[in-house]
C-alpha cells in the first residue's frame, strides 16, 4: 500500500498511524483500563518525554481517580538505544501500597521497561502494570510483556504523538515512520 510521505527538517517522514486511529486505540485502553480498576485508586507513572500526549488523553478518559507521577528515563540518542539507563527524574509520590500503572509510549527492547518495574517493583506496590501505547515487538532484548499495549510493530523507527528524534517532531498529531 503507497504511504503519504513527506520531507520535515531533513527527514522523510511516512505516515504510519492516524490521529483517529490513535485516538481509537488510546479510547480502547482506557475503556479496558477503567474496567479492571473498578473501584481502586490508581497511580499513573508517566514516563517523560515521549508518553505526554498519550498519558494525558488516556487520563481524561479512565473513569477511576488516579493520581499522577512523572520519571525521566534516557538510553536513547538520535535512532539508536545507547544501552546505558539513567534516571533524570525520579517519582515523588509513595509507590508503596499502591495500585501503580506504567504510561510509555512505546516498549521496543524492553530495557527501559524492566529497569523501571524492577526499581518500583522493590517499593512495594500493591499492583504494578504496565500500559503503553506502541508495542514494537520485534526488537525485545528481555522478556516484558506489557499489559494493556495499543498499536503492535515490529520494526521501524517512530516520531510524532510524543514521540522523538532528537527532540524533534513530538508535536505532530499522527504517528510517522522515518525513512
Ligand atoms: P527500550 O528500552 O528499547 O524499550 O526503549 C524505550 C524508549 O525508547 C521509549 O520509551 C522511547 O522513548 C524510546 N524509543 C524506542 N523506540 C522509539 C521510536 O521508534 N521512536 C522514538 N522513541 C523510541
Amino acid at each position: 500500500m503507497e504511504r503519504f510521505c513527506e520531507k520535515q527538517r531533513g527527514y522523510t517522514l511516512c505516515l504510519s498511524y492516524s490521529a483517529e486511529r490513535i485516538s481509537s486505540e488510546v479510547e480502547r485502553l482506557a475503556s479496558a483500563i477503567s474496567t479492571d480498576y473498578e473501584g481502586k485508586a490508581l497511580l499513573l507513572i508517566v514516563v517523560l518525554k515521549g508518553a505526554i500526549f498519550f498519558a494525558a488523553d488516556l487520563a481524561r478518559l479512565i473513569r477511576c481517580p488516579i493520581v499522577m507521577d512523572f520519571v525521566k528515563i534516557s538510553s536513547y540518542e538520535g535512532t539508536k538505544s545507547t544501552g546505558t539507563i539513567t534516571i533524570t527524574k525520579d517519582c515523588e509520590i509513595a509507590v508503596a501500597g499502591r495500585h501503580v500503572l506504567v504510561v510509555e509510549d512505546i516498549v521496543d527492547t524492553g530495557l527501559t521497561l524492566s529497569f523501571l518495574l524492577a526499581r518500583l517493583h522493590a517499593e512495594g506496590p500493591l499492583s504494578l502494570k504496565v500500559c503503553t501505547l506502541i508495542d514494537k515487538k520485534g526488537h525485545r532484548k528481555v522478556d516484558v510483556i506489557p499489559d494493556y499495549a495499543g498499536i503492535v510493530c515490529e520494526d521501524g523507527f517512530l516520531v510524532g504523538y510524543g514521540l522523538d528524534l532528537d527532540e524533534q517532531y513530538r508535536q505532530l498529531p499522527a504517528i510517522y515512520e522515518v525513512q
